[in-house]
């Protein structure tokens, strides 16, 4: 796992929209895994500020979310489908056929998970997959003791999700139970993973799934058996890793052979 640590919370999303950039010059047609929550939406500012102002393209990138919840519709303002047409869709150029976010009103869930799992499988698979992090450990929503082999499911939200989330909503009776995610296994089968984090809140969390035993009680710990995972932190959710000074020395002498190498 790769541990990139920025100075505060608009570094870290540059950080982050320059790596997702990246791999949409390289490949144009990129399958891209998104996720929603606080801490992308820098991220996804930063993107529109690429794509309005030097033009990158995302004509041909093809997306898919992480997670929606059941019940809600996607007019619904506290819907992800809604979340991701605000704050990203609305202001690129992206194909809105190539958009794929779970739907959580749906007759049937189980079958639309499969059908999630299939679409995912014709695109190609997920070249690059973004993600947060939540108070409990959770990518997506796996919560604590979900399967680490887990595919696209319904999931029942922890308690601790459950008043992470209320923030958004009026009260914390108004957050939805139950979500429809991708499973721990679908995301370990994306090529590359960029999980980002920020704030004192997600610091101990982020020590222990980056530097703990790998748990399903820490679904996120679960990165560590990835090929290719990067994280990108600010300093504050960076504040309790033990082995910072070498993430650092790993980033400096990456720059040197960049610089060397104009790669
Ligand atoms: P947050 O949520 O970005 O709002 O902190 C992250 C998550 O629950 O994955």
């Amino acid at each position: 796992m790769e541990v990139i640590i920025e100075s505060d919370y608009n570094n870290m999303s540059k950080r982050a929209a320059l790596i997702i950039a990246g791999e949409v010059k390289r490949k144009p047609d990129l399958v891209l895994g998104l996720a929603t929550g606080s801490t992308p939406v820098g991220t996804y500012k930063e993107l529109i500020k690429l794509h309005k102002e030097e033009g990158l393209d995302f004509s041909k990138v093809t997306t898919f979310n992480l997670d929606e919840y059941i019940g809600l519709s996607p007019l619904n303002e506290q819907s992800y489908n809604y979340f991701m047409w605000s704050n990203l869709f609305n202001h690129i150029n992206i194909n809105r056929a190539n958009v794929h976010i779970p739907l959580g009103n749906v007759d049937d869930p189980d079958e639309h998970c499969s059908w999630y799992e299939e679409r995912i499988r014709q695109a190609g698979g997920i070249d690059l997959q973004l993600l947060g992090i939540g108070g409990d450990g959770h990518i997506a929503f796996n919560e604590p003791g979900s399967s680490m082999a887990s595919r696209t499911r319904i999931k029942a939200l922890d308690q601790q999700t459950i008043t992470d989330n209320s923030r958004f909503f009026e009260r914390e009776e108004e957050v939805p139970r139950f979500a429809i995610t991708m499973g721990i296994g679908t995301i370990l089968e994306a090529e590359k993973i960029l999980l980002i984090a920020n704030g004192k809140k997600k610091a101990d969390v982020c020590a222990k799934f980056i530097e703990g035993p790998i748990t399903s009680q820490i679904t996120s710990s679960a990165l560590q058996l990835h090929k290719h995972a990067v994280v990108v932190l600010d300093e504050d959710a960076a504040s309790k890793l033990e082995r910072k000074v070498y993430y650092n020395r790993v980033r400096d002498q990456k720059l040197i052979i960049e610089k060397k190498t104009g790669r």
